[in-house]
């Protein structure tokens, strides 16, 4: 193998990979190129070289040097065999793509379906790459997150106030419960748990008889909207709400040691993967130990187990 291609989505973290794969790869004496703007970039041929030298002092910057886009001409059967084109047309022997469920699931159909050597480095703040630990940028998404419920929960309890915050995710608590556990929230609302608004705005109400007067209560996103929880709370209550949406700062940001450490590993792992032959696999750390999932069991759903940390939540709130 003498060359290999790296496309990327945008978290925290993501820059700190690329640096690993290059660096990596170049003492292994392979080229590397960066596909410009995801998948899209490789349907149009936008490629730059990549060397140690390119790579410095980005380990600690947010998003992707690399640029990324949402691709729709991907799914279709012209764009993926103008993609691959584009690989055989610069010699990509090995392509390691850096990203979450949909950049992975692209992997899968070039491994799969077109014969490419490919292996996939998760990376999403919505932790929720199947069989995979920790995805790179969750960490980073999660400090992001406690950092403004910080900042909300001054103003929640200094006017003695009810907030509901709500975090990223897409259909994974993640993120949510995290947050919920680390900034010492009441109550959190995930799409890994029924709930009733009837219940949790009777637990506010009883709290509130016996002189309880400020709670934060954080909403995953693939469960519910702030505005709507927090216009349920207030007419079942009859107490005043206030909504944080918390949104992309929770994408971007500087990484965390965590993410860039994890970064660092799967980055050096993945390119190891493909000169030892392997592809359509993702790369994972479990119990500090590297390992390979096949591509199409990481794409799968993954079933998060919140049970101990939510029932931790309620003991200590
Ligand atoms: O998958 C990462 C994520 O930030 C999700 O948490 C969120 O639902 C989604 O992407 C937002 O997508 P976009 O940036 O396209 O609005």
């Amino acid at each position: 193998m003498k060359r290999i291609g790296i496309i990327t989505r945008d978290c925290g973290g993501v820059n700190a990979a690329i640096r690993s794969i290059v660096r990596t790869a170049s003492s292994q004496g392979l080229d590397v190129l960066g596909i410009v703007r995801g998948y899209e970039g490789l349907i149009h041929g936008n490629i730059v070289p990549l060397d140690r030298r390119s790579v410095s002092g980005i380990i600690n910057l947010g998003g992707t040097v690399l640029k990324s886009a949402r691709s729709e001409a991907f799914f279709t059967e012209a764009g993926q065999a103008k993609a691959v084109g584009t690989i055989r047309t610069n010699a990509i022997e090995g392509l390691i793509v850096i990203g979450g469920n949909g950049s992975l699931t692209g992997a899968h159909v070039l491994a799969d379906r077109y014969g490419m050597p490919v292996v996939g480095v998760p990376a999403t703040i919505d932790n929720d790459i199947n069989g995979v630990d920790l995805s790179i940028g969750a960490d980073t998404a999660v400090n992001v997150a406690l950092d403004a419920l910080d900042k909300i929960r001054d103003t929640a309890t200094s006017l003695e106030r009810i907030f509901v915050v709500e975090v990223m995710g897409r259909g994974c608590g993640y993120i949510a419960m995290q947050v919920a556990l680390s900034g010492g929230c009441e109550e959190v609302l995930l799409p890994e748990k029924e709930f009733s608004m009837t219940s949790v705005s009777g637990e506010i109400a009883a709290g509130n008889a016996q002189g309880k007067v400020s709670w934060i209560i954080i909403v995953a996103e693939g469960v519910a909207r702030a505005e709507d929880v927090a216009t349920a709370i207030s007419m079942n209550t009859g107490l005043e709400t206030r909504i944080a949406v918390l949104g992309h700062i929770q994408r971007g940001g500087r990484p965390t040691a965590v993410d860039r450490i994890l970064a660092a590993r799967l980055g050096h792992q993945a390119v190891e993967a493909l000169i030892e032959g392997q592809s359509d696999k993702c790369v994972n750390i479990r119990d500090g130990r590297p390992e390979l999932i096949p591509l199409a069991t990481a794409i799968q759903p993954k079933i998060l187990d919140i049970s101990e940390d939510y029932h931790l939540l309620k003991v200590l709130s």
